[in-house]
């Protein structure tokens, strides 16, 4: 079977071209989307994801603004720095890239944020709107994984979509949407580190979605003949010296038999991006209605 390849990329241009009317009629109203991005400690894949999430909002002609503070500030401080996001009008979106140092509380910090400036999706009280089907600011890799599948025209409806992995960024999130009437209607099932006979549930995927952080853990074995892969992982890994990334996939073992796969990289991650831009556009245009 020949294996499709789902290119973000290619998703992603296509929102961004039509973001760029709804970012002109924000202009027109003398409103320029912006986001905040707060950056704690020198985590290098923070520096990296950061940087490329502002790039992409100057490229745009959008305002973007990183608040860089000491891998030691106080929580009190990064709180107080919050509070005065909350209320500054030039930023429609504010990000607080995790993982945050241990001696911060990262839910408290999270929770901090107004949640109508909550481009994340992060915060509890958005985070309860999808779950109860009336998504505001949804979390901006599982949105993007939807456009992509809608992209290519994989439907959802009916089938079984399996996730591997829980988290509140990812896995739980695209549980949610997959499953609600008016986006996926699929068949959901949750796997996570406490899945008995994991390969049981992954088998059965017509759409398996890989969110465990673990380098190239599904390979063939994993999966059924003609499924779909969406590769969430983004796994830096030394190769005979060299450091390479790669994803939760096994790229090289499923090529063949799935009928689709995201690459990594271009798969999930330019959509990511794409859609923290959607959801700062979003949060602008709240304020036209
Ligand atoms: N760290 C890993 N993924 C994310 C994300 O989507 N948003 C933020 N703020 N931090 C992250």
């Amino acid at each position: 079977m020949e294996t499709s390849i789902l290119s973000g990329l290619e998703a992603s241009k296509a929102l961004y071209s039509s973001l760029e009317s709804r970012i002109s009629h924000l202009k027109d109203h003398g409103i320029i989307p912006g986001l905040a991005a707060v950056l704690v400690g020198n985590n290098p894949a923070s520096e990296i994801y950061v940087k490329n999430k502002t790039k992409k909002f100057e490229s745009l002609g959008l305002k973007t603004d990183v608040f860089r503070l000491e891998e030691t500030v106080s929580e009190d401080e990064l709180l107080s720095l919050i509070s005065k996001l909350n209320t500054d009008s030039e930023f429609h979106g504010i990000l607080v890239q995790l993982p945050l140092p241990k001696h911060i509380d990262s839910e408290k910090v999270l929770n901090a944020i107004i949640p109508t400036k909550d481009v994340d999706g992060f915060h509890p009280e958005n985070a309860g709107l999808l779950s109860i089907g009336k998504p505001r600011f949804v979390p901006c890799t599982p949105k993007g994984i939807m456009f992509i599948l809608k992209h290519f025209n994989i439907d959802l409806n009916g089938k079984h979509v399996v996730v591997i992995g829980r988290s509140n960024i990812v896995g739980r999130p695209i549980s949610i949407l997959a499953s609600l009437k008016d986006l996926g209607n699929a068949t959901v099932t949750l796997c996570h580190s406490g899945t008995k006979d994991l390969k049981y549930f992954s088998k059965q995927a017509d759409v398996l979605v890989a969110a465990l952080g673990s380098p190239e853990f599904v390979d063939s074995s994993y999966i059924k003949e003609g499924a779909c892969l969406v590769d969430v992982g983004i796994n830096r890994i030394e190769v005979e010296g060299n450091s390479k990334i790669v994803g939760d996939v096994n790229q090289d073992s499923v090529t063949g038999i799935a009928s689709s796969l995201t690459p990594v990289p271009k798969g999930v991650g330019p959509m990511t991006i794409a859609m923290l831009v959607e959801n700062t556009v979003l949060s602008a245009e709240l304020l036209l209605n």
